[in-house]
């Protein structure tokens, strides 16, 4: 197998088939005036570029890597909105911090940043090691680590839909191509190969979930646990039919059902891409890693304002860290991440 290839004009981080593990590195840059800051930050995207291409290239220069075909490194470098309004970075409009939601129980210390870094690969080993050499690429260049986080999938088949800890099968409706260009990605102009990631900690009740009756959980998620089809259809991608009503004239899939709430039928078809992944930081704390590409932050706002609302699911979730970060558009072999932040 060949190395997913590191340069394009869209990060690899974002496009290419979900791996099975994930770390997500987020640093801080110390504030001193606003030029130093601007050339710190260049500094610190110049050593990013070149140490996770090196580290996705075929021949990585450490040993204790695989070339990138075993290893099947991707990554994604981001902004975060504060950095961009504090250096007067030129950012899509629509970047901004998300508002406080009800039921938030957000620590500071697993959220936010300045800079963000998602690698996924093939296995944690992998990723450990270019942690490790983003880490110390970064820090060198003046930037200070924040928080990590890592996360996993289960294996699954590729084309198929991995499963959350809840069982549910988790990523189904994502958008196709077209609306993706209209929903995912920038508007045309400087950021159209750019897009916003949404990261969301969310502490998962599995057995509080687990132990309800399995007609349950198909109706507070909207589809069938075994085989991820919504309670509407018959296959796993036909699209949730929200207006279906059973003959005693209630819906099909329930008023407070998940994929309900979350549906674009109620937000213009505005979809967001999700490739969430699961975690696990001790007995009393899993969950999952939500982690969804849009080309504004308020489309995940307007969705979470009514899960957070109603949603059947949210007694058994709790979001515990949040992040939102500009994933800047792709870069030639020749070039850097964040060119176009300074015009
Ligand atoms: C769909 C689980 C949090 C937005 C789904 C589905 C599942 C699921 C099982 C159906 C399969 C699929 O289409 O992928 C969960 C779990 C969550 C969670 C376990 C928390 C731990 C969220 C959050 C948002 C969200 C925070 C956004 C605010 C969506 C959307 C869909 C969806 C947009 C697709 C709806 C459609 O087009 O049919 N989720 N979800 N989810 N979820 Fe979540």
């Amino acid at each position: 197998e060949a190395a997913i290839p590191f340069h394009g004009a869209r990060q690899a981080g974002v496009t290419a088939p979900q791996q099975p593990a994930t770390h997500l590195l987020s640093f801080d840059l110390p504030q001193t005036s606003a030029a130093t800051d601007r050339k710190t930050l260049r500094s610190v995207l110049d050593a990013l570029t070149r140490t996770l291409a090196t580290a996705a290239s075929d021949a990585p220069p450490d040993p204790r890597l695989r070339g990138g075909g075993a290893t099947r490194l991707t990554s994604l470098v981001g902004i975060g909105p504060a950095l961009a309004t504090r250096l007067g970075l030129n950012v899509p409009d629509s970047l901004g911090e998300l508002p406080p939601f009800p039921g938030d129980r957000l620590d500071p210390h697993r959220s936010n940043g300045d800079i963000l870094v998602q690698l996924c690969a093939a296995d944690r080993w992998t990723l450990t090691i270019v942690a490790e050499l983003a880490d110390r690429a970064a820090h060198a260049a003046g930037a200070v680590p924040r928080w990590t986080q890592s996360g996993f999938l289960p294996h699954t088949a590729p084309g198929t839909t991995p499963r959350n800890l809840f069982g549910s099968k988790d990523g189904t409706a994502n958008p196709d191509h077209a609306a993706a260009e209209k929903w995912v990605w920038g508007q045309p102009g400087a950021h159209r190969n750019g897009t916003v990631l949404v990261y969301r900690r969310i502490h998962m009740d599995v057995a509080g979930f687990a132990a309800l009756p399995e007609g349950r959980r198909d109706g507070v998620i909207g589809r069938r646990a075994r085989d991820g089809v919504p309670l509407s259809g018959t296959a796993e991608h036909d699209e949730p039919d929200i207006y279906a009503k059973n003959p005693d004239g209630s819906y099909v899939i329930p008023a407070t059902a998940h994929v309900r709430l979350a549906s674009p039928r109620f937000d213009g078809g505005a979809r967001m891409l999700r490739r969430s992944y699961s975690y696990d930081d001790g007995p009393t704390d899993r969950g999952l890693l939500f982690c969804a590409f849009m080309r504004d932050p308020a489309q995940f706002t307007r969705v979470q304002d009514r899960l957070a609302a109603r949603d059947a699911l949210g007694p058994f979730l709790q979001h515990r860290a949040s992040a939102v970060a500009y994933v800047l558009p792709g870069t030639a072999p020749t070039g850097t991440f964040g060119e176009q932040l300074w015009t």
